[in-house]
């Protein structure tokens, strides 16, 4: 495969995240997967640990993984630990209590379309706060973790939403521009992607690498805040509210599937700096708000990377 080429696999949209690791022995690989006590996260988390991986689910409630360290009780290692991303004194107290080495960190966690802005304790917009600086943090807090671990992989479970908006480096607070709540996820599923294109150009000396995702549509808790004739006209809900069966809403374990690819699948070695989408390696698209599939190029500009590192180095040192 040349630097140019798309990275095509075997897998499907409908192949489910097991399947993705058929075969494969993850026994000794240790990872993290935020957000790993619900929706999709549960099934990468299975996944994972399925396969021989010793995972620790980072989550604000680690009494909400009980049952999925329950399941592996006896076999294998899942365990939790606390982690608020919207705080970085959180961040800082889970990176010091991580012993590393690190194979796999997942920045799964987010919150979506959250319908007034909120700020955090350091005054940024909540999802931003979430969804990127928080894994920033964490992911550089890690960075030691990672590098021990001599060809650790960095996941970033991003969004569509990233066609619809590049980073606003003039405004990327909704500090003077009228709040969107889908640009301010958008926004931030972009700096996800960024984030692994800035991770390629300063970590790969150190064995590190860094993909990032769209895992499709599925039912879970990250839609509470969408209100019902947005849900109906994503075509999620009938007149009555209720859930309609569609061929483009997955289940959450297919919806892990191309998580789990780019975690712990031989596929995917030495592979860095590229987005997938349905398990394969998606085509570079102009973006702008009537683009559906791919990924947008804002989100793939080695500039814009490096630019969005420099903010975030200076917002999470200065905080
Ligand atoms: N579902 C979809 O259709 C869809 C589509 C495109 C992309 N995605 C992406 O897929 C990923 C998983 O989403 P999901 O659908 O599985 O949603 P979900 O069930 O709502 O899971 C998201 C997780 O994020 C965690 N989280 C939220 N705020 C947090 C915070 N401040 N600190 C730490 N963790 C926090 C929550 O964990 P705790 O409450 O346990 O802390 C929750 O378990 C997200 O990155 C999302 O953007 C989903």
């Amino acid at each position: 495969m040349t630097a140019n080429q798309r990275l095509t696999t075997p897998f499907t949209a409908r192949t489910t995240a097991a399947e993705i690791l058929d075969g494969v022995d993850l026994t000794g690989r240790r990872m993290i997967v935020t957000g790993g006590a619900s929706g999709i996260g549960v099934e990468t988390v299975r996944a994972l640990a399925g396969a021989g991986a010793e995972v620790t689910i980072a989550t604000r409630d680690p009494r909400r993984a009980n049952a999925l360290v329950e399941e592996f009780a006896g076999r294998g290692a899942v365990r939790s630990a606390a982690l608020d991303l919207s705080d970085l004194e959180s961040v800082d107290a889970f990176v010091e209590g991580f012993p590393g080495p690190l194979d796999a960190l997942v920045a799964n966690a987010a919150i979506m379309a959250i319908p007034t802005r909120q700020v955090t304790a350091q005054g940024w917009e909540l999802q931003l706060a979430t969804n990127y600086l928080g894994h920033f943090a964490l992911t550089r807090g890690l960075h030691a973790s990672l590098r021990a671990a001599q060809a650790a992989r960095v996941v970033l479970v991003s969004s569509g939403a990233h066609l619809a908006a590049p980073f606003d480096f003039d405004d990327p607070q909704f500090e003077r521009r009228a709040y969107d709540p889908w640009l301010a996820y958008g926004q931030s599923k972009t700096a996800e992607i960024l984030l692994a294109v800035s991770i390629t150009r300063r970590w790969a000396q150190d064995g590190i690498t860094a993909n990032a995702l769209n895992p499709g549509y599925v039912f879970t808790n990250l839609q509470r805040y969408v209100d019902d004739d947005t849900m109906r006209a994503l075509g999620a809900v009938d007149e009555a509210g209720n859930l309609v069966e569609t061929d483009h809403y997955k289940t959450p374990a297919q919806g892990a599937s191309t998580t789990v690819l780019l975690a712990g699948s031989p596929l995917l070695d030495g592979v860095s700096g590229r987005y997938f989408d349905d398990n394969q390696e998606a085509e570079v698209v102009p973006g702008g708000p009537d683009a559906t599939a791919g990924v947008a190029a804002h989100a793939l500009d080695p500039a814009a990377a490096d630019r969005l590192w420099a903010y975030t180095e200076k917002a999470v040192v200065t905080r």
